[in-house]
């Protein structure tokens, strides 16, 4: 079994990232220390994270068994870096490489040899990230999902240097506080989510580009048609349900997959009058302007979406 989680999980800094974790930890009654270097933010975060646990207890959305207070007073801010470093420092800081390096190196000097250093990167590999510090055998990247109190997934991916024991505590920890980890064997650019992510744009850019259909279009075979699925199940279970298991899925389909894939567009620059013409459409049908109360909109349905699942799981 994966050796215990450590007994706190302390670390960060108060952005967008930084203020969910500090809530999924806290929900799990870890203690949980913020620290940044703008003092402003850190106070505006913990006014924030206050307002977002009661609005997510009148929902009823509340994780773990605490109520929206003892949770909230879980978390913890100093003005102390050394005070975020203790069994597990999660470094939150903007995706910029010699940002994270200047932390990490900073967190490498106090943290113990067996603490866990962990980065929210979105994209930056761990044998990069990790390439420079004393103890590179503790570094683990764990990318979340935005917004991870409602999206769980969050990949692990351990460079080649990771301890053994770093991917399975940390996963405990991760299933611990209610989200899904998956892990990596090994590091490879954009990690998994953002592979399968930019191959759907890839192909909708190319069929927009070709003139097939346009981007609502695209936009309502995920939204109305693929999405509908892939809220509850993957590519693959769902192949192996629309036929007699996916031996048999291969056996019916394999010809006209493997021709539809030989026809699979290829690369194109993210830019140019493609670009134009997917900006031009969207902006037409979601103004600028709106873009605040759209995304109130999905937070809506992220959050009946989440409240559905925890009705049929517990039924
Ligand atoms: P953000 O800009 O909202 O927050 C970054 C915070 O870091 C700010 O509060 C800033 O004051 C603080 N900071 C800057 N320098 C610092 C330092 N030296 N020490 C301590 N704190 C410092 O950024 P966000 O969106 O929270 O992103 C954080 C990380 O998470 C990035 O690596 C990003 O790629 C990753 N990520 C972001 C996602 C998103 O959708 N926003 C999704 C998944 C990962």
């Amino acid at each position: 079994p994966p050796p215990a989680p450590p007994p706190g999980f302390l670390f960060s800094s108060s952005g967008l990232i930084g203020r969910s974790w500090s809530m999924l930890f806290a929900a799990a009654d870890f203690d949980v220390e913020m620290y940044d270097i703008d003092e402003k933010q850190l106070q505006g975060a913990m006014a924030e994270v206050r307002t977002q646990l009661a609005e997510l207890e009148r929902l009823g959305l509340l994780r773990g068994k605490l109520s929206a207070e003892q949770q909230f007073s879980n978390i913890r801010t100093t003005s102390e870096f050394e005070d975020c470093v203790r069994g597990a420092f999660y470094e939150c800081v903007p995706e910029n490489i010699e940002l994270k390096n200047a932390v990490h190196t900073r967190a490498d000097a106090v943290m113990s040899d067996t603490c866990i250093l962990a980065s929210s990167t979105s994209a930056l590999l761990p044998s990069r990230l990790a390439a420079d510090i004393k103890h590179k055998n503790r570094f683990i990247v764990a990318h979340p999902t935005n917004p991870p109190f409602y999206a769980p997934l969050v990949e692990l991916v351990p460079s080649p240097w990771t301890d053994s024991d770093v991917v399975p505590s940390t996963k405990a920890l991760m299933e611990k506080i209610g989200q899904v980890p998956v892990v990596l064997k090994k590091e490879i650019e954009g990690f998994v989510l953002n592979r399968i992510q930019y191959s759907i744009m890839r192909e909708g850019w190319g069929l927009i580009k070709d003139g097939i259909v346009d981007v609502d279009g695209i936009d309502k075979v995920m939204s109305a048609g693929l999405g509908r699925r892939y809220a509850f199940m993957g590519p693959f279970e769902t192949a192996h349900l629309n036929a007699d298991g996916m031996k048999n899925y291969a056996d019916r389909y394999a010809t006209m997959i493997e021709g539809v894939m030989s026809t699979l567009k290829s690369n194109d620059r993210f830019g140019g009058p493609v670009l134009e013409q997917i900006r031009t459409e969207l902006e037409a049908r979601i103004p600028l302007c709106d873009l605040q109360e759209r995304r109130q909109w999905r937070d809506r349905r992220l959050a009946a979406l989440t409240q559905l699942n925890q009705r049929i799981d517990a039924e």
